[in-house]
């Protein structure tokens, strides 16, 4: 039995991992909200919450606006809870998506110069750049504006020591081209249609023929209508692996 608590807006991450459970022959139960509104009568805080769930399942897979407090549920869960996105911090078990796309591709990923395009300050970024700690490409490319940089992942030694950060969208030897977003955001982090256009896909020839365009989904708009049919795109087949993933990752945790 797992329980998807998604507090925030998912399709991929809800709805896989309920699929994932049905795929392994149990079920899932959807929470879309909790009693923490102060308005209610009678709130519930989010830890008791999640107490009382973790006691009546086998698994728990949470998306929170904040950032979930790991010791809390070491402390407190009764069962495995699997974080689906929490906060602006990570995103594991979309990396571990990632990370099979990378492996599934013909350029073995110690090979591959991958390019990291867009806002770098994303979660699914953020859980990538753990990821790839461990997964060392060739070489890595960080390229976002100026404001977006600012990922705050210590990244493994190894990985830094191949690892590029620029503001300029050059994509030319990319084998692998991962384009993570570049929401407007409004007030002093707000960035103009102009700046977002440079860390787009608009242009077939700005990467080579032979290289994969991914994306953590769902997309914005960094890929141009009229390249959603280039053959290098491969987002769906990537979010395909999505439900394999999950599945493992359900049975990993259950073991
Ligand atoms: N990639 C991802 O997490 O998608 P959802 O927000 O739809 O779950």
């Amino acid at each position: 039995m797992v329980s998807t608590v998604f507090l925030t807006p998912s399709m991929r991450t809800r709805v896989g991992f309920a699929l994932a459970a049905a795929r392994l022959g149990g079920s899932a139960v959807e929470v879309s909200e909790l009693r923490i509104d102060p308005s209610m009568s009678a709130g519930e805080s989010f830890p008791d919450a999640l107490r009382t769930l973790t006691g009546m399942c086998d698994v728990v897979v949470t998306r929170t606006p904040f950032d979930l407090d790991r010791e809390l549920i070491a402390s407190e869960a009764q069962c495995p809870v699997v974080n689906g996105g929490d906060g602006g911090v990570e995103h594991p078990s979309q990396a571990l998506i990632d990370l099979a796309a990378l492996e599934s591709l013909d350029v073995p990923l110690v090979d591959a110069h991958l390019v990291i395009s867009g806002d770098l300050t994303m979660r699914a970024v953020r859980s990538l750049l753990v990821t790839l700690g461990r997964n060392v490409p060739g070489r890595l490319t960080l390229c976002g504006p100026a404001s977006r940089q600012g990922h705050g992942v210590v990244l493994h030694p190894a990985l830094a020591a191949v690892t590029t950060v620029t503001d300029e969208a050059d994509w030319a030897t990319a084998d692998v081209l991962y384009l993570a977003g570049l929401p407007a955001r409004r007030g002093d982090d707000e960035l103009s249609s102009e700046i977002r256009l440079c860390y787009a896909f608009t242009d077939a020839a700005a990467l080579p023929i032979t290289a994969s365009v991914l994306s953590p989904l769902p997309v914005i708009d960094e890929i141009a209508p009229s390249l959603r049919l280039d053959p290098r795109v491969s987002m769906f087949r990537q979010s395909d692996h999505g439900l394999h993933v999950r599945v493992a990752l359900l049975e990993h945790v259950l073991v």
